[in-house]
């Protein structure tokens, strides 16, 4: 698939997932194989006001490329400056090679506080707004533009439809679609037919999104709607391999061999020692304490694993605790 004239090597995107699809995260995603991460997303006015925090969402490495970074807001001034300074922004180790290889807008984020910005779904109601953001940011960067949508306000997915195509008309390179209304948050089921209705009437490529918890739930959102490509989120949470695997069964026809416990345990202590580069050992160990069980869900005792990482602190002890579950399944394995 390409966006643009970002050429992908294949079809296969990690959604931006706010507080997850952190660096770490994406490198893992992008170690386990998948043509282009999404960052999280990433506030135009905390850019502007140069936050801190806003411009740590930006630090990015050259192997997890190509990168898109999503932003989200409502002035199109704004947005169009924001773009601008993301699209300048360089590695530092390698000044010729931008961090962003695309600017993803926001328009499907369901959360109060950003609707009541005029922000994220927000701007699938206002499309005399969209249009104005559409086209400051298209004049404003040279690298493709691409949005991510939810059906809208109702579930026949008028709004999409009609934002789709102002979009097109705008010159954005690709969209994509999580066919969910604003008001049911994660709830229910994702509507994939909208995906094929809206397929239908597009031609820039169509990136479809939602509930694709397995590879043949890909595939089948591919079949069935014919989309361009697709992009997972909780999926990859539990699953990092799920998108390499997608890519795999659509090019060869089937998975060659189930994945060997050793390649899931060092997924797991990748992200660890990842996300302890990234944030320092201490937040880090914080934050893996509910997350490195989401690789193992369902396996046995994975409860106890879980209770054991509850109060780590450091990386070595849970490392420890790894290797001992680690060895615990090994063994069980053997019996
Ligand atoms: C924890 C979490 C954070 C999310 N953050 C974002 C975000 O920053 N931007 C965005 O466009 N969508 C965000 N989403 C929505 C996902 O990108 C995706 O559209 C949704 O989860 C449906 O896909 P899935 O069924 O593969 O998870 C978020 C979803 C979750 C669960």
């Amino acid at each position: 698939m390409d966006i643009g004239s970002l050429k992908l090597d294949g079809f296969t995107a990690l959604a931006p997932l706010a507080g997850i699809s952190n660096l770490p995260f994406r490198r893992i995603v992008k170690r386990c194989g998948c043509s282009l991460v999404y960052s999280e997303m990433v506030s135009v006015k905390g850019l502007l006001y140069n936050s801190d925090k806003t411009y740590s969402l930006l630090q990015s490495s050259i192997e997890e490329k190509p990168l898109s970074v999503q932003i989200f807001g409502s002035d199109p001034k704004e947005m169009a400056q924001a773009a601008a300074i993301i699209e300048k922004l360089t590695f530092n180790q390698n000044p010729s090679v931008k961090v962003a290889d695309t600017i993803d807008i926001n328009f499907g984020c369901s959360v109060k506080k950003v609707i009541k910005s005029g922000a994220g779904v927000a701007l699938m109601q206002n499309v005399a707004n969209a249009e104005n953001i559409l086209k400051a940011v298209r004049d404003a960067i040279s690298i493709p533009l691409t949005i991510k949508i939810r059906s809208g306000w109702d579930s026949s997915g008028k709004d999409a439809f009609k934002i789709a195509e102002i979009a097109q008309k705008c010159k954005v390179d690709a969209i994509a679609f999580h066919p969910r209304v604003a008001s049911q948050g994660f709830r229910g089921k994702a509507d994939w037919s909208l995906i094929g209705k809206l397929k239908a009437n597009l031609s820039i490529p169509l990136i479809g999104n939602g509930d694709i918890l397995s590879a043949d739930d890909g595939i089948a959102m591919m079949e069935m709607t014919g989309c361009d490509g697709v992009m997972v989120g909780r999926g990859a949470m539990a699953d990092p391999f799920i998108l390499s695997d997608i890519e795999k069964i659509k090019s060869v026809g089937k998975l060659e061999q189930n994945r060997s416990l050793e390649e899931i345990f060092s997924v797991m202590k990748g992200l660890l020692i990842s996300s302890v580069e990234h944030f320092g050992e201490l937040p880090a160990c914080k934050m893996m304490r509910s997350r490195l069980v989401w690789f193992i869900k369902g396996y046995p005792e994975c409860s106890k694993f879980r209770r054991a990482l509850t109060n780590i602190e450091s990386m070595s002890q849970a490392i420890d605790i790894i290797n001992e579950y680690q060895s615990f399944i090994n063994n069980l394995n053997r019996q």
